[in-house]
Formats: structure tokens, C-alpha cells, sequence
């Protein structure tokens, strides 16, 4: 039985792990939202289960968060054993870092974006359940990362665009490894979890953005240059959560401080 935070839960991989972790009536979910009155997709599940909360909070401001945490702590009397913190995503991804076609400016906002939504969202939600953290029986702190942002699948798949995003990623794969290191005398397992490349299209909100496929084809070449014996098809969203939530179930404090995959490999990202 554990009590776990997920945040981004009302859609793609953060719905899924409130799905797969509640389907154990053991298990307390509680299932943080950007907006809770647009939760079409979590509504049945929250509605039929009694161990799933839906709490609300945006990722990138703290006093949400610490108004989250202070709900959550009242039903679970002060303490948390995991917290996913999986809320996240790509701004716009056809930018690069030195296309001269793009003003500076317009680089540089990208890349504070992303790292706003990507990189610093995960010390807010670390450190504000930290407290409740400490007083769970396993301490794991999970912050989904991207394969997009590990320095040697960068060399090989040659991938330009995204370039906020991946910075943001690897940058957030470095805080983990500080976290690690700091809360490694209080027992913690804090690790970067990538997720692999999942089709969440299910739940995704309006049709995908005109421009898309060709940036798509760009992540694809890359991908299979980066990992030749790849099927070239993305995983299913139950797929990668099912992977996801073994890795987190065998990962202890000797892993912490790494960046691994649902592979359960920090070398085969798809
Ligand atoms: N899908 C992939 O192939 C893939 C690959 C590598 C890494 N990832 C990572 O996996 C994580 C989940 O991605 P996904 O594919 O499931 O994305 P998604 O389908 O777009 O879902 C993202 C979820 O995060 C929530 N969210 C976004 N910003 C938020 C904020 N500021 N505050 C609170 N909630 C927020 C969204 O809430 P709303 O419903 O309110 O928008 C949504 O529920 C991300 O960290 C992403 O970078 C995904």
C-alpha cells in the first residue's frame, strides 16, 4: 500500500499512473490538476473510486502547491510515500538554439519557459512535499524527465529541435542528482524517470498543431539514428505506465541520483 502524489493527472502519462495505482483499493491516489472543473478524462475514474482525490494546483506556483500539500497532509495525517511529479511539456518545439531565422529574444523566452514548466516546477513540488515525504514509509521521489534531455542520445540522434525543452530536461536530470546527494543521509530515492515516446493522443486536447508533422519526422529520424534497433512506433500510454510503475517499484535509495527509462535503462530510451 502507498499514499502517492501525481501531478499533470488529468491527462496523458499522469492519468494513466492515477489509473493503474488506484486500480490497488490499498493505494491512496491523490491526483493533482491544473483546472478541476476540466477533468473529463479523470472524472470516471475519481467518481468510482473511492482511494483517488482530486486535489487542484498549477506546477508553477508554489502557494497552489502548498495549498495542495496542506489538503493532502490533513487526509493522509502528514505523510506521502511517492511523489510523481510528472506535470510538464514542450512549448514550442520547432525552435532550435542558434537558427538565425529566430530572434534571440524569442530563443531566450523559449528556454525560460521550458525550464519554468519543466525544471524549477519539480523543485516546487519536491521541496513543498518534502515534509510529507519525510514522514512516509519510502521516501521515493519520482520527477518525469525525457530521454530527449541525456547528453549521449543527443550526440547520437543529432536532434535540434526542441532545444528548450531538452535543456530543460537535462537540466531537471542534474537536479535530481543533487537531490540524491542532499537527502541521502534521510534515506530518499529521488530519480529521473523517462517515460519513453508515448502516444497520449487519446487525451489530448483539439488536433495536433499545423506544422507538427514535419517536426515530427525530424524527432523520428533522430530517434532511429539514436537507437537503430527502435520499431519506429511510439508506446501505448498503459504500455509505458505499466513499465514505469516497475522501475519505480524496484528503485531504491542505491539508485538514487539517476536518469533511467521505463526501459530500466539508462541507455535505451524508446
Ligand atoms: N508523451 C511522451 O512521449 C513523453 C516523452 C518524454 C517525456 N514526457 C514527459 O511526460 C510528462 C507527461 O507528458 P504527457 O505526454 O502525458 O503530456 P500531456 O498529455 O500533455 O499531459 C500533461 C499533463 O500535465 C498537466 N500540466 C501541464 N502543465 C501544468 C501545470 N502548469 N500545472 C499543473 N498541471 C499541468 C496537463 O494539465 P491540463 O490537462 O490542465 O493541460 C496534463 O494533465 C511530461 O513531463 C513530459 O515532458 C512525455
Amino acid at each position: 500500500m502507498v499514499q502517492v502524489v501525481v501531478t499533470g493527472a488529468g491527462r496523458g502519462i499522469g492519468l494513466e499512473f492515477v489509473n493503474q495505482l488506484s486500480q490497488d483499493s490499498e493505494n491512496v491516489v491523490f491526483a493533482v490538476v491544473r483546472n478541476k472543473s476540466k477533468i473529463e478524462y479523470l472524472k470516471p475514474i475519481a467518481d468510482e473510486r473511492s482511494n483517488v482525490h482530486v486535489v487542484e494546483a498549477d506546477v508553477t506556483s508554489p502557494q497552489a502547491l502548498e495549498q495542495a500539500a496542506k489538503e493532502i497532509a490533513e487526509i493522509t495525517g502528514g505523510s506521502l510515500d511517492w511523489l510523481i511529479s510528472n506535470a510538464g511539456g514542450v512549448t514550442d518545439p520547432s525552435i532550435t538554439i542558434a537558427d538565425p531565422n529566430v530572434s534571440v529574444e524569442k530563443v531566450g523566452q523559449d528556454f525560460l519557459d521550458n525550464y519554468r514548466w519543466n525544471t524549477v516546477s519539480h523543485i516546487y513540488a519536491n521541496n513543498i512535499f518534502l515534509p510529507l515525504l519525510r514522514k512516509g514509509k519510502e521516501k521515493k521521489i519520482i520527477n518525469i524527465s525525457s530521454g530527449i534531455g541525456d547528453e549521449a542520445f543527443t550526440r547520437k540522434s543529432k536532434i535540434t529541435i526542441n532545444a528548450g525543452y531538452a535543456s530543460s530536461k537535462a537540466a531537471l536530470n542534474y537536479n535530481v542528482l543533487k537531490y540524491a546527494i542532499e537527502l541521502e543521509p534521510e534515506g530518499f530515492t529521488v530519480v529521473a524517470l523517462s517515460p519513453g515516446f508515448v502516444d497520449t493522443s487519446k487525451t489530448r486536447d483539439g488536433p495536433v498543431p499545423e506544422g507538427m508533422a514535419k517536426i515530427f519526422g525530424q524527432l523520428l529520424d533522430g530517434f532511429k539514428l539514436a537507437e537503430p534497433e527502435w520499431d519506429g512506433n511510439p508506446i501505448t500510454v498503459e504500455d509505458s505506465v505499466t513499465k514505469q510503475i516497475k522501475v519505480i517499484k524496484k528503485l531504491g535509495p542505491k539508485d538514487s541520483g539517476i536518469s533511467t527509462s521505463q526501459n530500466d535503462s539508462s541507455e535505451i530510451w524508446l
